[in-house]
């Protein structure tokens, strides 16, 4: 058994001892800037502590778990592109500091060079593997589709919303488990338990992203406050306050929905105003609890001990309380 803080350093180190740089130096460096500013590193070490959990060589997890991160690192790229957002990890996005053809063509081989980490898994278990990333990749596609088309939606169900977080960011999360129960052996039941225990904890971490996207503080975030509200992105956020709003409140919301560019403060500050007024911040953190909670009864439901959980249930409380 490993401490969190021992995988978050492996990983840490593995990422560090790794250049991407190459030629063309426009196509790599991009690369090379955004794997070398780390971000939390969430998905390989979750890899590594699932793989742990059920007795597996963590050593044989590091090469696909870095391959999910440069797959996150990846979607990155283009989802800044697609959000319009000037800052992430507290610098420059892609996109910002070179141009959108670059963010492309550098996230385009980042995809590649994620599939390269992946087929480094053991080669009896690596069309599993396969089975299991394709299907991941192209749910996190889809998701982030309905994400682009609900922003041209006035409103959606929030069954919409939780499909599509599910879709875009929860399927990787529980990629990231079910992978290191793969590769330590784990049977199909439980590999399948700790994938959906991985789904409730990317629902919540989902909807923890969007609470600090309107109420985080950026310089811990790193990213840009109020872009959700900017882009119009039908979050469990405006979707509450839309449900709540009185006739008034709600012709307000619409309004301010309605603002363009050169209103942007007034739309991001006003929104929020709203959002705390209709109690938004307390309804979202319940929310984020519940599906915390429902993690760590599927966790639970694996029947290790309390011990060998603790690595897992340290990082998933950090997850619930971060600010960045
Ligand atoms: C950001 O993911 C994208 C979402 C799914 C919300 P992270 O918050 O894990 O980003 P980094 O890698 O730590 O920067
Ligand atoms: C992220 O959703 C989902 C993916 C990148 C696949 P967001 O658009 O909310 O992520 P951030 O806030 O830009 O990190
Ligand atoms: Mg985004
Ligand atoms: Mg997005
Ligand atoms: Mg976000």
């Amino acid at each position: 058994m490993h401490q969190l803080t021992e995988i978050q350093n492996y990983i840490q180190s593995a990422f560090g001892n790794t250049r991407f740089e190459k030629e063309p130096a426009h196509l790599y460096k991009p690369i090379d800037y955004t794997l070398a500013q780390g971000g939390k590193r969430l998905r390989p070490v979750l890899v590594l502590l699932a793989c742990d959990l059920f007795g597996g060589d963590i050593n044989k997890a590091l090469h696909p778990a870095m391959g999910l991160e440069i797959f996150h690192n990846f979607t990155l790229l283009h989802d800044d592109i697609m959000d319009n957002a000037p800052l992430r990890r507290g610098k420059k996005t892609v996109h910002e500091k070179w141009d959108n053809n670059t963010a492309i063509l550098s996230g385009d081989t980042m995809f590649v060079i994620a599939y390269e980490f992946v087929a480094k898994t053991d080669p009896k278990l690596l069309p599993e593997v396969l089975v299991l990333f394709n299907d991941t990749a192209r749910k996190v596609c889809e998701g982030q589709q309905y994400d682009m088309n609900y922003e041209t939606c006035e409103v959606i169900s929030i069954l919409d919303y939780m499909e599509m977080i599910r879709l875009k960011t929860a399927v990787l999360i529980a990629c990231s488990l079910k992978l290191g129960a793969i590769i330590a052996g784990a049977s199909d039941d439980q590999a399948c338990r700790i994938y959906d225990a991985g789904i409730e904890l990317g629902l919540a971490f989902q909807l923890q992203d969007d609470y600090l996207d309107a109420f985080g503080d950026e310089s811990k975030f790193g990213k840009s406050i109020g872009n959700d509200i900017t882009t119009n992105k039908k979050t469990y956020l405006y979707l509450k306050a839309y449900e709540l709003a009185s006739a008034a409140e709600r012709d307000l919301l619409y309004t301010l929905n309605m603002k363009g560019e050169h209103a942007v403060a007034e739309k991001i500050s006003g929104t929020i105003a709203l959002y705390h007024k209709l109690g938004i911040d307390h309804l979202t953190r319940t929310v984020i609890e519940k599906h915390h909670n429902s993690a760590l009864e599927l966790i639970d439901s694996l029947k290790f001990s309390a011990e060998a959980c603790r690595p897992l249930k340290t990082l998933m409380n950090e997850m619930l309380s971060r600010e960045k």
